[in-house]
Formats: C-alpha cells, sequence, structure tokens
C-alpha cells in the first residue's frame, strides 16, 4: 500500500458555476488543505491538520503551499500524430489537411516513428498538467499501438482510437471499410479497459470516409455502445459543402453522422462552428458533446463557438486544445483563447467557469466525472500543482491579486507549462520525473 498527503490549496468542482458566482456550492477550496491518496485513488480531502492527526502522523506529507491544487486537465480533442504539424503555414482547414497533416501522419507507417513521437507526446501533456485527453491517432495500426503502450506504461487515463479513413486523401492514409473495422476491433480487443485505457471509435470525419465506411463505423457503435465516439463537425465553410456534396441525400452535415448511428452521449464532436439550428437540436437531443478547440479555431481561422448559443439549447460542451491545428498543448493557453473568442462575442467566460471546463466539466462531457476530474473519495488521483507566481511577471502582477477568481483568470491569462509545478498520475509524480525538459 501506497499512501501520501499532499498539502496546500485544495480546490475541486462540485458542479459548473455558471454564472461565475463564487458560491461554495460549486466547488470547494481550502486554504490549507490536503488530499490523502492510497493506491493512486483519493480516499479523503480536508484541512491538513484534519488529516494529518487522522493519519497519526505516520503518512508522508509533500507539502506544495502556497500552490494550489486541483484535479488535472483533461483535453477533449487532440491529434498525436500531428505534433510537427504545430503552426503551419497554410490557408484554411482543407488546405491545411492536404499540405501539412495528411503528408506528416503518413510517417506513422514508418517503423519507430510512432513509438518516438508518443514518448514526446506524453511527456508535452504531462509538462502541461494534462492528465487525461480524448486522442486521435493516425489510420495505421501501429500508431495506436505505440500510443496505448506509452500511455499505459505511465498509468494514464487516456482515450484515443484509429482513425478510420478511406477516401479523399493520400493512398498511404487510406484504410477500406472492412480493414479500418477489422483493426478497430482488434485494438478494442486488445486496448479498451487495459488498465486505465479507453477505445474510441474513430471516423475522421465524413469527407474521407465513403458511406460504406460510416456504416461500418455504425456497426461498431452498436457492437460496443460503451465506446466513446469521436469525429469532426461543421469546422469550415468549404468543408461543409463538400459533405453537401458527397452526401447529396443528407439535410445537413449533422444528417450525416445521425443517418449512421454515430450521435450519443458518448459522441465527441470536434469544433461545431457552423451549426444550423435544425443541427443544434438533433445533437442537443442526441447527447452528443460539441467541443470547443479555441487555439485551433483562430489558428485555422475556421470561425468563433457560440458557446451560449449551444448551452441555451443544451448542448453538452467540452474545451480541447486541438493539437495540431491547436497551437498549445497548455489547457491554460486553451481557457485564455477560448475566453477571447467569448468575449469578442459579448459572451461572459468566468474563470471559475473556464477552470471547471478543464477539469469536472471535460469529465462529464467524456462520462467520466466519479472517475476523473475532481476530488471525490474513489476517484483517481489526477493532480495538477499550479504556481501563479511561475514567472517575473506573474510574480508582479501576483502582488495586487486579492482573491481566489482573480488568480485563476492571471493563471489562464498569462499561464503556460512554467505555471505548472508538480503532476501527478494515479498518486505517482510524473513532471518533476520526466527525464526531458
Ligand atoms: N477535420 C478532419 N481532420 C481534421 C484534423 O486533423 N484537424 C482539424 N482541425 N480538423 C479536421
Ligand atoms: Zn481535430
Amino acid at each position: 500500500m501506497t499512501e501520501i498527503l499532499l498539502r496546500g490549496r485544495v480546490l475541486t468542482f462540485h458542479a459548473e458555476p455558471i454564472m461565475g458566482e463564487a458560491s461554495t456550492e460549486t466547488f470547494t477550496y481550502i486554504e490549507d488543505g490536503a488530499l490523502l491518496i492510497r493506491d493512486g485513488k483519493i480516499v479523503a480531502m480536508d484541512n491538513y491538520t484534519v488529516l494529518q492527526s487522522g493519519e497519526g502522523g505516520s503518512v508522508e506529507v509533500i507539502d506544495h503551499r502556497p500552490h494550489l491544487i486541483m484535479p488535472g486537465f483533461i483535453d477533449c480533442h487532440i491529434h498525436y500524430p500531428q505534433m510537427q504539424v504545430v503552426g503551419s503555414y497554410a490557408g484554411a482547414l482543407l488546405e491545411w489537411l492536404d499540405k501539412y497533416t495528411f503528408v506528416e501522419e503518413q510517417k506513422f507507417s514508418n517503423q519507430g516513428h510512432p513509438a518516438r513521437i508518443a514518448s514526446a507526446f506524453f511527456d508535452e501533456l504531462i509538462r502541461n498538467g494534462t492528465t487525461t485527453a480524448a486522442a486521435y491517432c493516425s489510420v495505421h495500426k501501429g500508431s495506436v499501438q505505440a500510443f496505448f503502450a506509452e500511455s499505459h506504461k505511465r498509468n494514464m487515463r487516456m482515450i484515443a482510437g484509429k482513425v478510420m479513413m478511406d477516401r479523399n486523401a493520400p493512398p498511404g492514409l487510406l484504410d477500406t471499410p472492412q480493414s479500418g473495422y477489422d483493426q478497430s476491433r482488434e485494438l478494442i480487443d486488445e486496448w479498451h479497459g487495459e488498465g486505465r485505457q479507453l477505445y474510441a471509435i474513430t471516423p475522421r470525419f465524413a469527407p474521407t470516409s465513403t458511406p460504406e465506411q460510416l456504416e461500418m463505423s455504425g456497426a461498431l457503435v452498436r457492437e460496443f455502445p460503451e465506446l466513446h465516439v469521436q469525429t469532426h463537425l461543421c469546422e469550415n465553410a468549404a468543408e461543409i459543402a463538400f459533405v453537401a456534396e458527397l452526401f447529396p441525400w443528407s439535410r445537413d452535415y449533422t444528417d450525416v453522422y445521425r443517418h449512421y448511428g454515430l450521435l450519443g452521449p458518448k459522441t465527441l464532436l470536434g469544433h461545431c462552428i457552423h451549426l444550423t439550428d435544425a443541427e443544434i437540436s438533433v445533437i442537443a437531443s442526441s447527447k452528443s458533446v460539441a467541443v470547443f478547440c479555441p487555439t485551433s479555431n483562430l489558428f485555422i481561422g475556421s470561425g468563433l463557438f457560440n458557446l451560449a448559443r449551444l448551452r441555451d439549447a443544451d448542448v453538452r460542451t467540452a474545451i480541447a486544445t486541438d493539437i495540431g491545428g491547436g497551437t498549445s498543448y497548455s489547457m491554460l493557453r486553451t481557457l485564455d483563447e477560448g475566453y477571447k473568442i467569448l468575449n469578442i462575442q459579448g459572451q461572459r467566460y468566468h474563470p471559475l467557469r473556464s477552470f471547471y471546463q478543464a477539469t469536472l466539466g471535460n469529465a462529464r462531457a467524456l462520462s467520466l466525472d466519479g472517475v476523473i476530474g475532481s476530488f471525490k473519495p474513489g476517484a483517481e488521483a489526477d493532480c495538477v500543482i499550479l504556481d501563479a507566481r511561475a514567472t517575473p511577471a506573474m510574480r508582479v502582477r501576483m502582488e495586487t491579486v486579492e482573491t481566489l477568481v482573480e488568480e485563476l483568470m492571471l493563471l489562464q491569462t498569462m499561464g503556460d507549462d512554467r505555471c505548472i509545478a508538480e503532476v501527478y498520475v494515479a498518486g505517482s509524480p510524473s513532471k518533476s520525473t520526466l527525464t526531458t525538459c
């Protein structure tokens, strides 16, 4: 049995602080708090003195004061084969995919490449305080093997899947409806539920799948209804026009996924920027999740995610980096860009709400609340230690910060990986033990 007591300023959410009200019903904040962790799980959260005396002084104490202790960040949409795509000088989505992304992803058939990138990828997630992600691999089965092997070795809670794509991409990136189905099944058998690994059925997006492949994807969903499904939806006008051409019978883009049985409470729809009211209503009633990818939407020039419109229609939402369309692995940078996208539309994004979203909110979007995203007893002990004085400029700014809310706002506005003082994965310190820096 391994047991540790983390001491610091503990912050965890119980519900969404919709108006950003500092009501303690939506979160718990303990100034001199502690988390008791046993065998990788949260046992208790309380005042330090209470937990310390309860343990009779025998437990190892790791003192993180004056830093904040929060649940590890969750990234609901990221492409691990796109580490070497970030910052590519392209026009809009389809050009960006053809010129850079599809070129890089073909390299994942090369011996050794997936394992090397997977290792660098998980180092980067840890460095940025991200302990869970919903990730796209490439079309190659070996890319998924390398991803899960690395994640399993690090005991991280990950969701990932082999991209299925059988048209409108270079030959080196195409599978077939049958091979996409067979390889997905093999990977599900091998990896789903292995340690903390979860498999996601991953048809890339409607333009790169034939009707036959989407049919086979729907068959996988019917056979494995507990699995996540991830794809892209309504990111860009040319993409939407292409889908209308490829599926002329469809009412709209969302209708394509609905038709093949791909919508549902475990479905993550990346982007969801240019939706009609009819599409929003179908997404809401299916309980699918619209994933906001701020840095990507700005970098690729896709448009402004309208959070208020989706939430008013009861659409579930999440937030994500979308590396390599996205430009930062940091969920802090992501929250900051999200704030700006909403602010420009006259929408407020209170820091309590954004930190809720990056933790419990995203856990709920993944139907994993109770497992990750909070410090509920029994939850997996993935934690991030946040230092709001990590840079000289932040130290100076902190001199005028008086409240927790102001500190969170500063962390998301000026913060990045330098603010991540330590990361615990299932109770094990994982940033200080990285070999690359
Ligand atoms: N649509 C289909 N594939 C992708 C991708 O890799 N990135 C983004 N941003 N959009 C996509
Ligand atoms: Zn994406």
